[in-house]
C-alpha cells in the first residue's frame, strides 16, 4: 500500500517536472506568447537538449523585438549629469538609432544644461538625437567644415533663457520648464520628445555668431529589470521540484 503510494507519487512528480521543464524551455525558446512585452523578448533558442540547464540566466540580456521591449540593468548606461555641462557642442548632429544599436539610459538623460530624471524602474530607449549650434535667428553658424564648437568659458552667465519642453506623445501633453533639472513622468512603453533650447546674448563659440544651442531627443520609456525576469520560470520549476521532493520524503517517513 505504502509502496504503491510512493510509486504513484513518483510518477506524478516526474510528469510535473517534465511539464515544468518543457515550460521553462518554451519560455526561453524565442516563442512569442503574444501578450505584453514582458513575454515578448527572448534570447536565441537553445539547441542543446539539456533541459536541466536552461539557457536564460539572470544575466541574459533581453533581445529587443520592439522599441517597447524591456531591458535589464546591464543593458543600460547610466545617464551622466555632468555631461549636460559639456563645453563641446555639435554644430549639427543628427543620429537615428534602430533597435539593435539604440542607446538605453537609466537614472537620467543629459540634455544641454538640463538633466532629465527617469523613474527608478524605467529606462529610456533613444531613437533619435539632434544637436545644433545656431545664430540668433536660428540659422547654422559654423562653417560646414566644422563639426563641433568649443564653448567660450564663462558664457553661462550670459544665458538669457533655458527652456526644456517634454512632449508625451500618447496623451499629447507637454511640460515646459526653465530649470537645470526636470523629471519625466512614468509613461511605461510610451514615446516622448524632449527639446532644450538655450539662448545667449553673446557669441558662445570664438569667431562665430553662434548664440543658441538646441538639443532634441526622441525615445520610448521602457521597463527596467534588475535581472532577466524569465529566469523566474526556472526558479519556479526548481521550487516545485523541491516541494515535491519534500512531500516525497514526508510520505516515506509516514
Ligand atoms: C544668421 O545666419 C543667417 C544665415 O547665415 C544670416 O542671414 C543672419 O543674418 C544671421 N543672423 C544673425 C543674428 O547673425
Ligand atoms: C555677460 O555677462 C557678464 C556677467 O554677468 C556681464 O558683465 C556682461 O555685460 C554680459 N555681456 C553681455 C553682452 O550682455
Ligand atoms: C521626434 O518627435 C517629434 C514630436 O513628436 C516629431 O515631430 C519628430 O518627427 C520626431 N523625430 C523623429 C526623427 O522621430
Amino acid at each position: 500500500m505504502r509502496v504503491s503510494t510512493v510509486v504513484l507519487f513518483i510518477s506524478i512528480a516526474s510528469l510535473l517536472i517534465a511539464a515544468l521543464s518543457v515550460d521553462a524551455r518554451g519560455r526561453g525558446g524565442g516563442r512569442s506568447s503574444g501578450g505584453r512585452s514582458r513575454s515578448r523578448s527572448r534570447s536565441r533558442s537553445s539547441s542543446g537538449g539539456s533541459s536541466s540547464k536552461p539557457k536564460i540566466t539572470k544575466y541574459t540580456p533581453i533581445t529587443p523585438t520592439s522599441v517597447r521591449s524591456p531591458v535589464i540593468r546591464s543593458q543600460t548606461r547610466l545617464g551622466s549629469r555632468t555631461s549636460s555641462f559639456s563645453n563641446v557642442v555639435a554644430g549639427y548632429l543628427v543620429a537615428r538609432y534602430f533597435l539593435g544599436n539604440a542607446p538605453v539610459y537609466r537614472s537620467g538623460y543629459p540634455m544641454y544644461r538640463c538633466y532629465v530624471k527617469v523613474p527608478t524602474e524605467r529606462a529610456l530607449r533613444i531613437t533619435y538625437e539632434e544637436e545644433r549650434l545656431l545664430n540668433a535667428t536660428g540659422h547654422s553658424c559654423l562653417s560646414s567644415s566644422t563639426t563641433n564648437g568649443r564653448l567660450i568659458e564663462g558664457i553661462d552667465q550670459n544665458r538669457t533663457s533655458l527652456t526644456t519642453t517634454i512632449t508625451y506623445k500618447k496623451s499629447g501633453k507637454t511640460n515646459t520648464v526653465h530649470a537645470d533639472e526636470v523629471s519625466l513622468g512614468d509613461i511605461d512603453e510610451q514615446d516622448f520628445e524632449i527639446k532644450t533650447v538655450a539662448q545667449y546674448n553673446v557669441a558662445i563659440v570664438e569667431g562665430t555668431s553662434c548664440s543658441r544651442v538646441e538639443k532634441t531627443v526622441n525615445g520610448t520609456m521602457i521597463t527596467l529589470y534588475e535581472t532577466n525576469p524569465n529566469k523566474a520560470s526556472v526558479l519556479y520549476a526548481n521550487t516545485a521540484l523541491l516541494v515535491l521532493f519534500t512531500i516525497g520524503v514526508a510520505l516515506r517517513v509516514l
